[in-house]
Formats: C-alpha cells, sequence, structure tokens
C-alpha cells in the first residue's frame, strides 16, 4: 500500500466541523455485540480452474491417464499401449513405451499441462514418476520444450532418467529451468531398447506454499493468507452436489496417498456450453487433508460442506437424488469427517488416516454445512436425519443449513422457516444481484425487497445466525469484475458489519479463476500460469477483514444507520472498536459521483486525534479493475488526517471523495 499524507486535513477538517452537511454520531463509550472472529472468510470452489491448473502445485495435466478419455492432456507418439492393471487400484491407467522398431522413430509422450506449463528461469521443479522396466535396465529423457521456438533445439532442459527395476518405484529428479516460459510442456523420450511402464506422471515447482511437496502454488495461496480470512469454506459449491450424485464431491476419495485419489469429473465441465472445457476433471491432489491444512496456515475456521444426498437440483429431477433410504452413506460421511478431522488416531479409523497423513493432532473443525445451495422439501426432508445424527454424536459443531439460491422470495422464506424449525445453528445464503440490490436503490427494493446495507438489521434476532456464504455484486448487463461494483460490495459490508449480533460470517465468491480457463466472473484473484492479480474486491475484503475490531459501535446519521437511505447523499458507513488495539475503526463508503463532507462526532473521545486512513478511489472509468499487466492500478492508498478537538468531544471530519472507500482507525 502506498503513503500518501492528506496534507490539507487538518485545514479542511477546520474549515468543514460541524458545520459539515452530513453529520454522524459515534457512540465510543458503549460497545456493542461482538465481531465474530470467523468474519470476512474465503468461498473456495474449484471452478475457474480454482484448484487443479490453480492453487494446486501440480503442473501435469492427467497425470495417471485417468480422464475419461485417457490421453487428454498428452500427446502420445511411437509405440505406446495403455494398460489398467497399474499399482493404485483406484487409479488403475498406465502407459508403456516400446521400441519404436525404427532407429529413426520415437517412442514418447508429451503433456499439455494447464494452459501451457508456467515455468520460471533458474527455479527447480520436481519430476516424479513410478516406472518399473519389465525387461531391465530402460532409460527416459525428460525434456521441457517449446514447441513454438524457432531456435534450433525445442527442449530447453533435459535430464536422463534410469528406471532399473522391474517393480513398480517412485523415480525423481529436479529439472532447473534455463527459460522463463508460461506455456511450455513436458515430454518424455524413450531412449532405451527396453520398455518402460510409466505412472503418476508429476511436475511439481520445488518453491510451494509451506515448501511442501505436494504442495500449493506459493503465490495464490500467499495471497489468501494475506487476506487473515476468518473462516474458509470448501470445497464448493455446485461441485458439492455433481451434475450427478456419483460426480458429487467425495471427501474420502481425497484422503491418503495422492497416486491412489480417483479423479472425478468436474460439475463445470457441464455448465455452460459457451465457456466449454472438454477435459475440466478433478485430481483430488488438493484434497481435504490440504484444505484443513491450509485454514491451519492461514489462521480460518475450516468450513467443509458435504452432500446432503441431493444431485445438483438445477440440473435434475427428483429422481436423480438419493431417496431418503439411501440416505445413511451421506451421513455416515458427515460423521466420519468430524472424526477425520477431530478424533483420536488410536481409537478412530478416519482420524488415523490424518496421523498418518502427518498431523496427530486434531483440526479442531467447528462446523459442518449439510448441502450447498439446496431448496425446498427435498432438502428439508433430507436434511433432518443429518441434524439428528450430527447433533446426537457430535453435539458440539455447529451446522450450517442452507436457504436456496436466491437472497428473498417465497422459496427463501420457505428455507429459513424450515432452518428455524431445524434449530440449524447458521443459514447459507447466496447472493449474485445488481447494483440496485447492493444499493437498495428504490427499483432494487421494488423487485428484490430486503436487500441493501438494511438487509439485515430487520432480521430475527432468535433465530439462526446468518452465514452470507456466496456473495458478489453483478453488474447489470456487467457480470465482470470492475471498480464500482466492488465499491458497492464495500458499501454493502457496512451492513455486515453493523449487525454483528447476527451475521457470523461472510464469504465472497468466487474465489479463484484462470484468465485462460474461467466459467464464473467476478472473481477474487485472477491469474495465468506464472502471475497474478487480486482484484479490486479482494481488497475491499482485506480491508474489512483486517479491520474488523472486536464489538460493533452505534453509528447513525439523524438518529438513523448510515445505509444510503434518503437525504445520506450515497454514504454507506459503520464502526467497530478494536479492543487489542484501543482503537476505533470507522468505514465509510461514499457511493455518489460528488466528494461529500463528514464530520464524525467521536461521542466520548476528548482532545485532538491523528487517524489513520486506508482508502481506495479511483480517478479513472468506474469499469476499470487491476489486470496481469497492472496488478496494483488500483489498492488501498495509505494516509493520515487530524481530528479536532471541540468542546466536549473529538471530531473526525473530512471529505470523502466521489466513489470510495475510506476506513480510519484513531486512538480512543
Ligand atoms: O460460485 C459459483 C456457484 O454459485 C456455486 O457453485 C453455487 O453455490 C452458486 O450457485
Amino acid at each position: 500500500m502506498k503513503l500518501r499524507h492528506l496534507s490539507c486535513a487538518l485545514a479542511l477538517a477546520a474549515a468543514l466541523g460541524a458545520s459539515a452537511q452530513h453529520v454522524m454520531e459515534l457512540n465510543t463509550k458503549k460497545l456493542g455485540a461482538p465481531v465474530s472472529p470467523t468474519m470476512y472468510g474465503l468461498f473456495f470452489e474449484d471452478i475457474n480452474f480454482a484448484a487443479d491448473g490453480g492453487l494446486y502445485g501440480e503442473l501435469v495435466k492427467n497425470r495417471s491417464f485417468e480422464f475419461a478419455q485417457p490421453y487428454m492432456g498428452w500427446r502420445v507418439f511411437g509405440n505406446v499401449e495403455l494398460k489398467a492393471d497399474g499399482p493404485f487400484e483406484r487409479c488403475p491407467h498406465y502407459v508403456v513405451l516400446s521400441d519404436p522398431s525404427h532407429r529413426e522413430r520415437r517412442t514418447g509422450l508429451q503433456n499439455e499441462g494447464y494452459f501451457g506449463i508456467g515455468v520460471e528461469k533458474d527455479k527447480e521443479y520436481r519430476f516424479t514418476v513410478w516406472a518399473k522396466a519389465p525387461k531391465g535396465k530402460s532409460q527416459l529423457r525428460v525434456q521441457l520444450i517449446n514447441e513454438n521456438t524457432m531456435a534450433e533445439h525445442q527442449e530447453f532442459v533435459q535430464q536422463k532418467l534410469d528406471i532399473d527395476g522391474t517393480e513398480w518405484k517412485k523415480y525423481e529428479l529436479t529439472l532447473k529451468s534455463t527459460k522463463t516460459d508460461p506455456k511450455a510442456q513436458l515430454r518424455l523420450f524413450l531412449s532405451s531398447p527396453n520398455p518402460v511402464c510409466l505412472e503418476h506422471i508429476s511436475l511439481f515447482p520445488k518453491d510451494t506454499y509451506k515448501n511442501r511437496d505436494n504442495g500449493l502454488r506459493r503465490d495464490l495461496a500467499q495471497a489468501l493468507e494475506d487476506m487473515h480470512p476468518g473462516v474458509f469454506r470448501f470445497p464448493g459449491g455446485c461441485i458439492v452436489e455433481g451434475t450427478t450424485l456419483d460426480t458429487r464431491y467425495q471427501w474420502k476419495n481425497t484422503i491418503g496417498p495422492v497416486e491412489n485419489r480417483p479423479t472425478n469429473r468436474n460439475r463445470w465441465e457441464d455448465t455452460f456450453d459457451y465457456r466449454y472445457f472438454a477435459d475440466y476433471y478433478q485430481s483430488y491432489g488438493l484434497g481435504f487433508f490440504e484444505f484443513f491444512q491450509l485454514c491451519e496456515d492461514i489462521g480460518a475456521e475450516p468450513l467443509p460442506v458435504l452432500s446432503v444426498g441431493l444431485a445438483c437440483q438445477f440440473q435434475n429431477g427428483l429422481d436423480a437424488h438419493a431417496q431418503m433410504d439411501q440416505l445413511q452413506p451421506f451421513i455416515d460421511d458427515c460423521l466420519d469427517l468430524i472424526a477425520f478431522a477431530n478424533g483420536d488416531p488410536a481409537t478412530n479409523k478416519w482420524a488415523k488416516i490424518r496421523a498418518d497423513m502427518g498431523h496427530p493432532k486434531p483440526f479442531n473443525m467447528k462446523y459442518i454445512g449439510v448441502g450447498n445451495e439446496q431448496w425446498d422439501t427435498p432438502y428439508f426432508d433430507r436434511l433432518k436425519p443429518f441434524v439428528e445424527a450430527i447433533r446426537k454424536q457430535y453435539p458440539g459443531i455447529k451446522i450450517i443449513g442452507t436457504s436456496g439460491p436466491d437472497s428473498e422470495g417465497k422459496m427463501f422464506e420457505k428455507g429459513w422457516e424450515a432452518m428455524k424449525a431445524q434449530k440449524a445453528d447458521l443459514v447459507d445464503e447466496h447472493f449474485y444481484r445488481p447494483e440496485s440490490w447492493f444499493l437498495a436503490t428504490p427499483e432494487g427494493r421494488e423487485r428484490y425487497g430486503n436487500c441493501g446495507a438494511l438487509r439485515y438489521d430487520s432480521y430475527d434476532r432468535k433465530g439462526p445466525k446468518v452465514f452470507a456464504g456466496e456473495y458478489a455484486c453483478h453488474g447489470k448487463g456487467k457480470k465482470w469484475n470492475h471498480y464500482e461494483t466492488s465499491l458497492l460490495e464495500a458499501a454493502f459490508m457496512t451492513g455486515l458489519e453493523r449487525n454483528a449480533d447476527i451475521v457470523e460470517m461472510a464469504t465472497y465468491a468466487p474465489l479463484f479463476a484462470h484468465v485462460d480457463g474461467w466459467q464464473w466472473r467476478p472473481d477474487m484473484i485472477w491469474y495465468d500460469n506464472l502471475r497474478m492479480f487480486k482484484s479490486v474486491s479482494y481488497y475491499v475484503q482485506q480491508l474489512y477483514a483486517m479491520n474488523k475490531g472486536s464489538n460493533v459501535l452505534s453509528l447513525t446519521m439523524n438518529k438513523k444507520p448510515v445505509a444510503g437511505q434518503d437525504g445520506q447523499d450515497g454514504l454507506f458507513a459503520s464502526a467497530v472498536f478494536d479492543k487489542p488495539a484501543g482503537e476505533v475503526i470507522v468505514k465509510v463508503v461514499n457511493t455518489s459521483k460528488q466528494s461529500q463532507p463528514i464530520a464524525i462526532n467521536l461521542v466520548g473521545m476528548q482532545g485532538e486525534r491523528t487517524a489513520t486512513t486506508l482508502t481506495l478511489s479511483h480517478s479513472g472509468s468506474m469499469d476499470d479493475e487491476n489486470t496481469l499487466d497492472q496488478p496494483t492500478k488500483i489498492v488501498p492508498q495509505q494516509g493520515s488526517l487530524q481530528c479536532k478537538a471541540e468542546k466536549k468531544l473529538t471530531v473526525l471530519a473530512d471529505q470523502v471523495p466521489a466513489m470510495s472507500f475510506r476506513l480510519y482507525r484513531v486512538k480512543k
């Protein structure tokens, strides 16, 4: 964040003072509801090539030849045979490379990676393969190549690998790249007359997040850590449900040795024919153990979501789902997951797998989501036995139900009623809505009813808590990342903050998108094979997450919440107290096209103060966004501001720029 002092702040404050047009009362004397530590989190779903091809460090696509068409991602040449009696029962396929029967011919194969393989000059890459040489010694040449080069040689890295045994064994070598190339490929030549069998052909950067072998792409994982998220919801989204039940996300398939995790067809292969990727599968290399580990690394509460026995309701009729008498395996999945995360390895087989994977201590999971975005009686009926079983065996676990895909309307209300009746601890609400919803304009209120920053002010305080589990402003006719929608998200979030007594969690969605492989926009973090950028929405989320404070403070204008109401000139504001820092934190969003003078009376404080500020503003087009080439085009700017002493209180006076989000921190 760059430092820019608000040099004329003092003079400005004096000029504005109590006569400023927008006078707000901030009561710093009385602490309101505590802010939940889970506030402002992340929602991860394997959409937009977020896992394989994204956060997961693997660079080889279809490393075990388990896609429906076993050579997807590969080009094979010469004498190559596919077999299905390999060493890993749940990934049985492998290839046999044999002599091409002519000294001028070649046998081998080549992997295209995910939209290419990104490698950087002087960085090291770990190549591993399970192999055997049925007739004794055999040899491979392992190369990184650029097929499109005009240079004499396509390969820019090459190593020989001797395969010396007749039994399956893991071989490893390090490839140090001599070039930076975002779209390299991996090529293997058989370089001996003896055949070789190859399985689980893998390439990882050595430099992964936390330097783990089966690790995550460092820059992307670091961006998650830098958000300081309170909660991490995974693994979806619709992939929890699957296009069909048998392609739903099954966590038990995602643990244990990576070589034996079966490949799954990704539900997002099937959704949009106008953004179609026929080879979108899940290797499950980034599985539930890795998700829990990531939560621990980044300090977020893990929030797994499991299938309630419903295949995606959008995509299916009633007969596609597990029937009521078929739910036990799904219920067991929930119970066993809690055991996997929290159980004692000495007495529980799932906990033992966790320990064997390197984490004997529990992950301390506290929440479970049952069903993603489900609706109506097919959901309500199925949820009941899950709630009963989880409550009976694990009364301390908080259960999260859902109110479906709509943020209002009959089905939404029915969902909330059912969740209240079943005593869900939290209700997961989803809202991908246009500007009019986020601003609660008259048009928005007419169409959507209870929307905008005042949405939660009128919620029943006695029922389940709110989890705003997926939301983003989808600009009308502009459903992609741009500055204006991020600003409206910031405005809306003042309502989440003000209603800390009922809103326990909130996660923006979706999280990741590969620029060459996305299906859904907007998204929080974008990347290609080597670069990434954080969207403006990321910075909005980060500003909230890093300044969530510990208790809400009352902040009003003309005795009303500051929520873009009539006479408030597009201003939204909320405030919290940060106990450990002893600071008052104020967030103000100006959604109007004019800068707005404000004066905030800090009731309960006296004397002059210096406030530090962080401002997101943009003087260019409201359609602008950060990009791979300009990743820091729009980022928060640091500054400071003098608050003046009035007779009995401190006054924070400022001119808030048009279309901006400014955050103030003042020592009490
Ligand atoms: O985030 C993309 C999708 O939006 C999720 O999979 C689903 O829950 C919602 O409809």
